[in-house]
């Protein structure tokens, strides 16, 4: 079992159950996550996954690189552990993660 915790902008946290192999978007669309738009459907494209990763996961995870890199240029409310949901896969090692989702998308 691999549990991740979603943190709205207002504080409001939803915990779900993620499947190895799935996407960290694919975990948050199935979840009926608030904030995580997806419109490229997980193509690396749009942005509009954007997620801030807890500081003390954010190794395991690890930065984005390349195209996910270029397209967080564009991101609203950019950290050091941004990464796009649809670029971080989900694996064991990320059970009890929890990821904050910016104020906006895009
Ligand atoms: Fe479009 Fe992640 S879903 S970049």
């Amino acid at each position: 079992m691999i549990k991740i915790t979603f943190v709205q902008p207002d504080g409001t946290a939803k915990s779900v159950d993620a499947t190895e192999g799935l996407s960290l978007m694919e975990v948050a669309m199935r979840n009926n996550i608030q904030g995580i738009v997806a419109e490229c459907g997980g193509q690396c494209s749009c942005a509009t996954c954007h997620v801030h990763i807890d500081d003390t996961f954010f190794e395991r995870v690890g930065p984005a690189v390349d195209d996910e890199e270029d397209m967080l240029d564009f991101a609203e409310e950019r950290v050091a552990t941004s990464r796009l949901g649809c670029q971080v896969s989900i694996e064991q090692e990320l059970d009890g993660m929890t990821v904050r989702i910016p104020s906006q998308q895009g």
